[in-house]
């Protein structure tokens, strides 16, 4: 209530990334304390299914904070605090840099949505490892997202990714491996079979060499895919990603699509170009992961993401055959009290629906909703 009739009509008055990095500065300050955070923890925090067991991990709840709201880690005991089970920090890159260059981040209240174009505006992989060390691990799972470098060109992006991976690997609980942005050229190149091979063999090749150096596991290892591929690239990174032995694939990234939108095409011109996110994406994320989840056959976790703004939608993935969920523009546009309600309301859908656990219902719906979208009326997106 308070965010919507009086927060969201303040920060939406504002220029999209100064609200941002004011919303950011005021949540560090606001939750700075011990004390301020535990009392926001008993009022979000929520934990309706026990602890989750995910790919050698416990997460208190099923939804996360996607990539890219907090590219710098300058805010996970604050977010923890708002309820989420896990952050993802990141995109960082093995270089820091600027980004695009601003105005990068558009609003489409009309649409529910995004677009940006940020372009891994971030601070640098040894930055975030100096600030991970100097605070401690956060009170929830912690996953870090690594890019490629806009200097590096993509046939260099191995030891780019390397570099990142190294700095990083000893303060995530698992580590995405983004390949997907539309934002940084020729990164979704990365996605094809040969290149990915290479990628996540590398990376999961130094993976275990410091396991072993270190005397403990393998950092679960995730790649985070685009809504924009057809079957037969899903099916190819599945294949790549089960031989790579990764832990999962986040599904989705932001559409480079504009179809469907409420939002004036005028408008949407002016804004240029960027991925858009939040309620327009929602349909095709679903589909991705319920494609992932038949692909995959239990032995990829699936994380889904794109478009989730209440309990209903979080269900839709769920059932789709997502076991973690994230969200990142619902988070702009319902605010604080976004995870609790999405938990609390996901608790009660899970029962409704004659289920006794949340694992039982992972990939309920999977079948019968591919079936729906090959019929040609629905392929029409
Ligand atoms: C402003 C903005 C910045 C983002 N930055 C990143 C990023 O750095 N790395 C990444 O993997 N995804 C990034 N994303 C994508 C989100 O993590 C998420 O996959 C996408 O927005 C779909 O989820 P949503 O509809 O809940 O926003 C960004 C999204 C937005 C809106």
């Amino acid at each position: 209530m308070f965010y919507r009739s009086i927060a969201r009509p303040f920060l939406f008055r504002l220029e999209p990334e100064t609200a941002h990095e004011l919303a950011l500065r005021m949540l560090k300050v606001a939750l700075g304390s011990e004390a301020a955070r535990a009392a926001a923890a008993r009022r979000f925090g929520r934990e309706p299914f026990g602890a989750l067991a995910r790919f050698g991990l416990r997460f208190a709840n099923p939804l996360g904070l996607a990539a890219g709201f907090d590219k710098n880690g300058v805010a996970i005991k604050q977010l923890a605090a708002l309820g989420f089970g896990f952050i993802e920090v990141g995109t960082v890159t093995q270089h820091a840099q600027a980004g695009n260059a601003r105005p990068r981040l558009f609003r489409l209240p009309a649409d529910r949505a995004l677009i940006n174009r940020q372009g891994f505006n971030n601070r640098g992989a040894a930055a975030l490892a100096a600030r991970l060390k100097a605070q401690g691990r956060p009170p929830c799972v912690l996953g870090i997202n690594i890019g490629k470098s806009r200097v590096v060109d993509v046939a260099d992006a191995v030891p780019d990714y390397l570099a990142s991976f190294e700095l990083i690997h000893p303060h995530a609980d698992y580590i995405a491996v983004n390949v997907s942005s539309p934002n940084t050229p020729n990164l979704r190149e990365l996605q094809r079979a040969d290149a990915l091979t290479a990628l996540l063999d590398a990376l999961q090749r130094r993976n275990r060499e410091l396991a072993a150096q270190y005397a403990r596991r393998p950092v679960p290892l995730l790649v985070k895919v685009a809504p924009d591929l057809d079957e037969r690239e899903l099916e190819l990174i599945v294949d790549v990603a089960r031989r790579a032995q990764l832990a999962g694939i986040i599904a989705t990234n932001t559409t480079t699509s504009r179809a469907g939108l409420r939002t004036s095409a005028r408008v949407v011109a002016a804004y240029g170009a960027g991925g858009l996110s939040g309620a327009p994406l929602a349909r095709r994320a679903t589909e991705v992961i319920a494609t992932l989840y038949r692909l995959a056959r239990g032995a990829l976790m699936i994380i889904g993401v794109g478009g989730i703004f209440n309990a209903e939608d979080a269900w839709a993935k769920i059932c789709a055959g997502a076991s973690l969920l994230q969200l990142y523009t619902g988070f702009i546009y319902e605010g604080i009290t976004v995870a609790r309600d999405i938990n609390e309301g996901l608790a009660r859908l899970v029962q409704q629906h004659g289920f006794r656990t949340l694992d039982e219902a992972v990939g309920c719906q999977a079948e019968k909703l591919l079936a729906v979208s090959h019929q040609p009326s629905a392929l029409a997106r």
